[in-house]
């Protein structure tokens, strides 16, 4: 593996599972395999999970590990190809990249939506430039279009407490007073597709992810429907996807807040949602610190994600 960017880069899921639980198990047993080898992680925007949890399995595997945080500390990059740098960002992309690359083997980008041009976003603009000019292997911490660390994280999480084999998932919307990226929606809907779970979406009208990640997956505005029968919630907010309201709030309707009563609906669901989460706007307290919410595991087991993903990287490094 060179690259790590979506679902399609991970192989058979069967197997991927397979090395997650034998990680799970056995966290130390490639202790030496990342040694005198450095893991550079970019950070253009906030994180915990992804960046504690990157961290952490890089050293599981012996790596070096260097953060930066481009926010704090770097110069101030320009991405913009073509433009006369005459503004407040001293640096180009298109040096910083290579001259990153020289001091790393494995390079995690974090890089969201900017929701100032959904070509841009949606051609992902900035990580592909990591792809094209740092000469390593990159792994995306959370792109403009994707979050796939965290949709494996949460597809061995559903595999550790699911109790029939093609369990019933619904992500549904749920309200949140900032404009938020589609990341981790459409990421989850094309992995939980690719898993072979039956996969509904609930969301207000207005709210369509793109059809290239919902594709396979019952889409419904009704979320009670939704939620009759399910054995995983998956609660997430984003912003719309269509134009012309791209990157836009349409409603920040408390009615699709998930509370006890609806997961009464469900078949004694089991709650998830990737983290930070808003309480009480996204799900209430009484679910989210309820005894079938598994906010905690699904975090943990980013750390476990994570390090197949870097030691396949590792295996295949020249
Ligand atoms: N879920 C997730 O990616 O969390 P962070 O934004 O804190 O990394």
């Amino acid at each position: 593996m060179k690259y790590f960017t979506s679902v399609n880069d991970i192989g058979p899921l069967d197997i991927a599972i397979q090395e997650a639980m034998r990680t799970k198990k056995e966290k130390f047993s490639d202790s030496n395999l990342g040694k005198n080898h450095t893991a550079l992680l970019i950070f253009f925007n906030s994180s915990l999970r992804t960046r504690l949890s990157t961290q952490k399995a890089a050293e599981n595997l012996g790596m070096n590990v260097i953060v930066l945080d481009v926010q704090q500390g770097a110069w101030n990059l320009e991405t913009r190809k073509g433009v006369i740098m005459d503004g407040d960002k001293p640096e180009h992309l298109l040096e910083a990249i290579p001259v990153m690359g020289c001091y790393a083997d494995i390079i995690g980008v974090r890089s969201f939506a900017r929701f100032e041009s959904k070509e841009e976003d949606y051609g992902e603009v900035i990580l592909n430039q990591f792809i094209r000019y740092s000469g390593k292997p990159v792994i995306s911490l959370e792109s403009a279009t994707r979050h796939p660390l965290q949709s494996f994280a949460d597809h061995i999480t559903i595999e550790e407490y699911k109790t029939v084999e093609k369990p019933r998932v619904v992500l549904t919307w749920a309200p949140h007073p900032k404009a938020l990226p589609q990341a981790v929606p459409n990421s989850f809907a094309e992995w939980m597709v690719a898993a072979g779970y039956h996969l509904t979406i609930a969301h207000p009208q207005g709210y369509e992810l793109d059809e290239r990640f919902t594709r396979g997956a019952v889409i419904t505005y009704d979320q009670e429907e939704a939620f009759r029968g399910a054995d995983f919630i998956y609660a997430k907010n984003w912003a719309a996807y269509r134009d012309p309201d791209y990157g836009r709030i349409l409603s920040t309707d408390r009615s699709w807040t998930v509370d006890s009563k609806k997961m009464e609906l469900t078949n004694n669901a089991r709650f998830m949602h990737c983290l930070p989460v808003r309480r009480n706007m996204i799900v209430t307290d009484e679910v989210l610190d309820g005894p079938r919410s598994i906010v905690i595991p699904q975090a943990a087991n980013r750390e476990i994600a994570t390090q197949v993903v870097l030691r396949r990287i590792l295996k295949d490094l020249p």
